[in-house]
Protein backbone atom coordinates (compact mmCIF):
# COMPACT_ATOMS: atom_id res chain seq x y z
CA UNK A 1 0.00 0.00 0.00
CA UNK A 2 1.60 3.65 -0.60
CA UNK A 3 0.08 6.41 1.03
CA UNK A 4 0.28 9.84 -0.49
CA UNK A 5 2.69 12.00 1.17
CA UNK A 6 1.50 14.99 3.58
CA UNK A 7 2.79 18.20 3.27
CA UNK A 8 3.85 19.80 6.18
CA UNK A 9 1.25 22.24 7.95
CA UNK A 10 1.13 25.37 7.05
CA UNK A 11 0.38 28.17 9.44
CA UNK A 12 -2.77 29.65 8.02
CA UNK A 13 -4.68 32.95 8.78
CA UNK A 14 -7.56 32.57 10.31
CA UNK A 15 -10.70 33.22 8.64
CA UNK A 16 -12.11 36.60 8.29
CA UNK A 17 -15.39 36.11 9.78
CA UNK A 18 -13.22 34.92 12.77
CA UNK A 19 -10.77 38.06 12.61
CA UNK A 20 -14.29 39.88 13.15
CA UNK A 21 -15.30 38.01 15.45
CA UNK A 22 -12.19 38.36 17.72
CA UNK A 23 -12.25 42.00 17.04
CA UNK A 24 -15.55 42.30 18.08
CA UNK A 25 -15.34 41.06 21.29
CA UNK A 26 -10.86 42.12 22.19
CA UNK A 27 -9.54 44.73 20.10
CA UNK A 28 -8.92 48.22 21.72
CA UNK A 29 -8.60 50.21 18.77
CA UNK A 30 -9.90 53.52 18.77
CA UNK A 31 -9.00 53.04 22.86
CA UNK A 32 -7.23 55.30 25.14
CA UNK A 33 -5.38 54.11 27.87
CA UNK A 34 -3.30 54.88 31.04
CA UNK A 35 -1.29 52.57 33.01
CA UNK A 36 0.60 53.51 36.12
CA UNK A 37 3.70 51.65 37.05
CA UNK A 38 3.80 50.78 33.06
CA UNK A 39 7.37 51.24 32.22
CA UNK A 40 8.19 47.79 34.91
CA UNK A 41 7.21 44.15 35.57
CA UNK A 42 3.52 43.70 35.39
CA UNK A 43 2.45 46.98 34.23
CA UNK A 44 4.75 46.91 31.30
CA UNK A 45 3.61 43.79 30.12
CA UNK A 46 -0.36 45.04 30.45
CA UNK A 47 1.35 48.44 28.64
CA UNK A 48 2.72 45.93 25.90
CA UNK A 49 -0.81 44.13 25.93
CA UNK A 50 -3.04 46.98 25.35
CA UNK A 51 -1.20 48.76 22.65
CA UNK A 52 -0.49 45.84 20.75
CA UNK A 53 -4.23 44.99 20.96
CA UNK A 54 -5.02 48.34 19.56
CA UNK A 55 -5.24 50.91 22.37
CA UNK A 56 -3.46 54.02 22.71
CA UNK A 57 -1.97 53.86 25.90
CA UNK A 58 -0.04 56.66 28.16
CA UNK A 59 2.81 54.72 30.90
CA UNK A 60 3.16 56.63 34.43
CA UNK A 61 5.90 56.11 36.09
CA UNK A 62 8.77 58.05 37.73
CA UNK A 63 12.15 56.83 35.92
CA UNK A 64 12.59 57.95 32.22
CA UNK A 65 14.84 55.36 31.36
CA UNK A 66 12.12 52.55 32.02
CA UNK A 67 9.34 54.92 30.50
CA UNK A 68 11.80 55.21 27.56
CA UNK A 69 12.51 51.80 27.19
CA UNK A 70 8.59 50.38 27.34
CA UNK A 71 7.25 53.29 24.52
CA UNK A 72 10.46 53.15 22.22
CA UNK A 73 9.86 49.65 21.66
CA UNK A 74 6.44 49.57 21.06
CA UNK A 75 6.09 52.53 18.86
CA UNK A 76 9.11 50.38 17.14
CA UNK A 77 6.72 47.92 16.53
CA UNK A 78 3.78 50.39 15.44
CA UNK A 79 2.05 50.76 18.19
CA UNK A 80 0.54 54.65 19.62
CA UNK A 81 2.13 55.12 23.18
CA UNK A 82 3.88 58.09 25.06
CA UNK A 83 5.06 58.52 28.45
CA UNK A 84 4.39 60.70 31.46
CA UNK A 85 7.24 60.97 34.11
CA UNK A 86 5.47 61.54 37.53
CA UNK A 87 5.76 60.76 41.16
CA UNK A 88 2.29 59.40 42.66
CA UNK A 89 3.20 59.01 46.32
CA UNK A 90 1.77 62.52 46.84
CA UNK A 91 -1.38 63.79 45.55
CA UNK A 92 0.36 66.70 43.36
CA UNK A 93 2.12 64.29 41.59
CA UNK A 94 -1.15 62.16 40.88
CA UNK A 95 -3.36 65.37 39.98
CA UNK A 96 0.01 66.59 37.45
CA UNK A 97 0.32 62.94 36.15
CA UNK A 98 -3.54 62.98 35.24
CA UNK A 99 -3.30 66.03 33.76
CA UNK A 100 -0.27 65.53 31.65
CA UNK A 101 -1.54 61.82 30.82
CA UNK A 102 -4.45 63.24 28.71
CA UNK A 103 -2.42 65.56 26.48
CA UNK A 104 -1.06 62.87 24.63
CA UNK A 105 -4.52 60.62 23.15
CA UNK A 106 -7.39 62.95 25.22
CA UNK A 107 -9.27 61.13 27.91
CA UNK A 108 -8.75 57.80 28.84
CA UNK A 109 -11.30 54.84 28.76
CA UNK A 110 -9.11 52.46 30.34
CA UNK A 111 -6.99 53.29 33.41
CA UNK A 112 -4.67 50.50 34.79
CA UNK A 113 -3.00 51.08 38.44
CA UNK A 114 -0.03 49.05 38.50
CA UNK A 115 1.90 51.41 40.30
CA UNK A 116 2.92 49.87 43.43
CA UNK A 117 5.56 49.25 46.20
CA UNK A 118 6.39 46.86 48.72
CA UNK A 119 8.62 47.84 51.54
CA UNK A 120 8.36 45.04 54.25
CA UNK A 121 9.77 45.84 57.22
CA UNK A 122 8.71 43.31 60.37
CA UNK A 123 5.72 44.50 61.66
CA UNK A 124 7.22 45.60 65.00
CA UNK A 125 9.54 47.72 63.06
CA UNK A 126 6.62 49.36 60.87
CA UNK A 127 6.65 53.09 61.32
CA UNK A 128 4.47 55.56 60.12
CA UNK A 129 6.77 56.53 57.10
CA UNK A 130 6.64 52.79 55.80
CA UNK A 131 2.87 53.11 56.26
CA UNK A 132 1.79 56.44 54.66
CA UNK A 133 4.38 55.66 51.84
CA UNK A 134 2.87 52.23 51.06
CA UNK A 135 -0.95 53.80 51.21
CA UNK A 136 -0.24 56.77 49.03
CA UNK A 137 1.30 54.94 45.85
CA UNK A 138 -0.65 51.75 46.44
CA UNK A 139 -4.12 52.87 47.44
CA UNK A 140 -4.76 56.61 47.36
CA UNK A 141 -3.62 56.94 43.78
CA UNK A 142 -5.78 54.88 42.25
CA UNK A 143 -8.61 56.04 44.14
CA UNK A 144 -7.77 59.53 43.17
CA UNK A 145 -6.87 58.52 39.65
CA UNK A 146 -10.63 56.92 39.73
CA UNK A 147 -11.83 60.04 41.13
CA UNK A 148 -10.37 61.97 38.29
CA UNK A 149 -11.41 59.70 35.33
CA UNK A 150 -14.26 57.22 36.40
CA UNK A 151 -16.86 59.86 36.48
CA UNK A 152 -16.29 60.81 32.69
CA UNK A 153 -16.31 57.52 31.65
CA UNK A 154 -19.81 56.69 33.09
CA UNK A 155 -20.72 60.13 30.99
CA UNK A 156 -19.14 58.72 27.79
CA UNK A 157 -20.50 55.13 28.93
CA UNK A 158 -17.54 52.89 28.28
CA UNK A 159 -14.97 52.39 31.10
CA UNK A 160 -12.78 49.98 32.17
CA UNK A 161 -10.82 50.37 35.52
CA UNK A 162 -8.33 47.54 36.55
CA UNK A 163 -6.31 47.14 39.56
CA UNK A 164 -3.20 45.07 40.34
CA UNK A 165 -3.73 43.48 44.45
CA UNK A 166 -2.01 41.31 45.65
CA UNK A 167 -2.16 37.75 47.63
CA UNK A 168 -1.97 40.03 50.75
CA UNK A 169 -5.43 41.35 50.11
CA UNK A 170 -6.76 37.69 51.48
CA UNK A 171 -3.91 36.31 53.59
CA UNK A 172 -0.92 37.00 55.84
CA UNK A 173 2.43 36.44 53.28
CA UNK A 174 6.06 37.34 53.46
CA UNK A 175 5.37 40.55 55.78
CA UNK A 176 1.97 41.69 54.88
CA UNK A 177 2.16 44.93 56.93
CA UNK A 178 0.78 48.03 55.37
CA UNK A 179 1.32 46.64 51.58
CA UNK A 180 -1.46 43.67 52.52
CA UNK A 181 -3.61 46.49 54.25
CA UNK A 182 -3.06 48.67 51.38
CA UNK A 183 -3.91 45.97 48.51
CA UNK A 184 -6.99 44.76 50.79
CA UNK A 185 -8.60 48.07 51.14
CA UNK A 186 -7.59 48.83 47.38
CA UNK A 187 -10.03 45.72 46.50
CA UNK A 188 -12.77 47.23 48.58
CA UNK A 189 -12.39 50.23 46.35
CA UNK A 190 -12.57 48.22 43.29
CA UNK A 191 -16.44 47.24 44.33
CA UNK A 192 -17.25 50.51 45.46
CA UNK A 193 -16.37 51.72 42.29
CA UNK A 194 -17.82 49.07 40.52
CA UNK A 195 -20.91 49.67 42.21
CA UNK A 196 -20.82 53.50 41.53
CA UNK A 197 -19.92 52.93 37.71
CA UNK A 198 -21.14 50.02 36.50
CA UNK A 199 -24.74 51.22 35.92
CA UNK A 200 -23.04 53.88 33.01
CA UNK A 201 -20.60 50.91 31.09
CA UNK A 202 -17.36 51.27 33.56
CA UNK A 203 -16.27 47.67 34.71
CA UNK A 204 -13.98 48.10 37.55
CA UNK A 205 -11.89 44.79 38.43
CA UNK A 206 -8.84 43.90 40.17
CA UNK A 207 -6.19 41.46 39.20
CA UNK A 208 -4.72 39.29 41.75
CA UNK A 209 -0.77 37.83 41.01
CA UNK A 210 0.89 35.48 42.96
CA UNK A 211 4.77 35.83 43.24
CA UNK A 212 6.26 37.04 39.77
CA UNK A 213 9.50 37.41 39.28
CA UNK A 214 10.03 41.25 38.76
CA UNK A 215 12.25 44.17 40.51
CA UNK A 216 9.15 44.61 42.61
CA UNK A 217 10.68 41.05 44.61
CA UNK A 218 14.41 41.88 43.61
CA UNK A 219 15.56 40.30 46.86
CA UNK A 220 13.24 37.64 47.34
CA UNK A 221 14.00 36.21 43.40
CA UNK A 222 17.84 36.00 44.69
CA UNK A 223 17.52 33.36 47.00
CA UNK A 224 16.72 30.43 44.90
CA UNK A 225 15.51 28.02 47.64
CA UNK A 226 12.56 30.81 48.64
CA UNK A 227 11.84 30.82 44.50
CA UNK A 228 11.50 26.76 44.77
CA UNK A 229 9.41 26.53 47.36
CA UNK A 230 7.09 29.77 46.27
CA UNK A 231 7.15 27.60 42.49
CA UNK A 232 5.85 24.52 44.52
CA UNK A 233 2.95 26.53 46.21
CA UNK A 234 1.39 26.44 42.93
CA UNK A 235 -0.89 24.48 40.73
CA UNK A 236 0.95 24.65 37.55
CA UNK A 237 4.66 24.29 39.10
CA UNK A 238 6.36 27.60 38.50
CA UNK A 239 6.39 31.33 39.39
CA UNK A 240 4.45 34.21 37.70
CA UNK A 241 6.15 35.74 34.60
CA UNK A 242 4.78 39.31 33.92
CA UNK A 243 3.61 37.92 30.31
CA UNK A 244 1.03 36.16 32.53
CA UNK A 245 -1.09 39.14 32.93
CA UNK A 246 -1.27 40.27 28.98
CA UNK A 247 -4.32 37.97 28.10
CA UNK A 248 -6.53 38.88 31.61
CA UNK A 249 -5.67 42.03 31.10
CA UNK A 250 -6.56 42.72 27.67
CA UNK A 251 -9.98 40.72 28.86
CA UNK A 252 -10.86 43.04 31.39
CA UNK A 253 -10.15 46.31 29.23
CA UNK A 254 -12.23 45.11 25.99
CA UNK A 255 -15.30 44.50 25.27
CA UNK A 256 -15.68 40.91 25.71
CA UNK A 257 -15.71 41.76 30.11
CA UNK A 258 -18.74 43.69 29.42
CA UNK A 259 -20.54 42.01 32.30
CA UNK A 260 -17.34 41.10 34.81
CA UNK A 261 -17.47 43.65 37.23
CA UNK A 262 -16.71 44.53 41.25
CA UNK A 263 -14.20 40.99 40.39
CA UNK A 264 -10.94 39.40 41.71
CA UNK A 265 -9.51 37.74 39.12
CA UNK A 266 -6.38 35.86 40.40
CA UNK A 267 -3.77 35.19 37.86
CA UNK A 268 -1.38 32.85 40.32
CA UNK A 269 -1.24 29.62 38.61
CA UNK A 270 -3.36 28.15 41.46
CA UNK A 271 -1.42 29.30 44.41
CA UNK A 272 -4.48 30.70 46.08
CA UNK A 273 -6.20 28.05 45.89
CA UNK A 274 -3.59 25.32 46.72
N1 LIG B 1 5.71 40.99 41.46
C1 LIG B 1 4.87 40.35 42.26
O1 LIG B 1 5.11 39.21 42.68
C2 LIG B 1 3.59 40.99 42.65
C3 LIG B 1 2.73 40.22 43.44
C4 LIG B 1 1.53 40.77 43.83
C5 LIG B 1 1.21 42.04 43.45
N2 LIG B 1 2.05 42.78 42.68
C6 LIG B 1 1.62 44.13 42.33
O2 LIG B 1 1.72 44.30 40.94
C7 LIG B 1 2.01 45.67 40.65
C8 LIG B 1 3.21 45.76 39.76
O3 LIG B 1 4.30 45.18 40.45
P1 LIG B 1 5.63 44.72 39.71
O4 LIG B 1 6.06 43.47 40.34
O5 LIG B 1 5.43 44.78 38.25
O6 LIG B 1 6.62 45.87 40.21
P2 LIG B 1 7.81 46.66 39.54
O7 LIG B 1 8.43 45.88 38.44
O8 LIG B 1 8.66 47.13 40.67
O9 LIG B 1 7.08 47.94 38.89
C9 LIG B 1 6.54 48.95 39.69
C10 LIG B 1 6.16 50.11 38.81
O10 LIG B 1 5.57 51.14 39.62
C11 LIG B 1 6.26 52.37 39.38
N3 LIG B 1 6.23 53.17 40.60
C12 LIG B 1 6.64 52.80 41.84
N4 LIG B 1 6.51 53.84 42.70
C13 LIG B 1 6.01 54.87 41.98
C14 LIG B 1 5.68 56.23 42.30
N5 LIG B 1 5.85 56.74 43.53
N6 LIG B 1 5.20 57.02 41.31
C15 LIG B 1 5.04 56.54 40.07
N7 LIG B 1 5.33 55.27 39.71
C16 LIG B 1 5.82 54.45 40.65
C17 LIG B 1 7.68 51.94 38.98
O11 LIG B 1 8.38 52.91 38.21
P3 LIG B 1 9.38 53.97 38.88
O12 LIG B 1 10.11 53.27 39.98
O13 LIG B 1 10.25 54.41 37.75
O14 LIG B 1 8.51 55.08 39.38
C18 LIG B 1 7.36 50.73 38.10
O15 LIG B 1 6.95 51.14 36.80
C19 LIG B 1 2.19 46.36 42.01
O16 LIG B 1 1.01 47.03 42.36
C20 LIG B 1 2.46 45.22 42.95
O17 LIG B 1 2.07 45.51 44.26
C21 LIG B 1 3.24 42.28 42.28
Amino acid sequence: MTTQPVPPAQPTPPPPAAQAYLSELFSLEGRVAVVTGGSSGIGRAITGALARAGASVVVVARGEAGLTATVGELTAEGCRAAWVSADLSTREGVRTAAERAVEAFGEPGILVNSAGINLRPPMDELGEDVWDATMAVNLEAPFLLGQRFGPGMAERGYGRIIHISSQQAHRAFVQSGAYGASKGALEALARSQAEAWSPRGVTCNVLVPGFVMTPLNARLSSDPEKVAALAARTMIGRNGLAGDFAGAAVFLASAASAYVTGQSLFVDGGLSVH
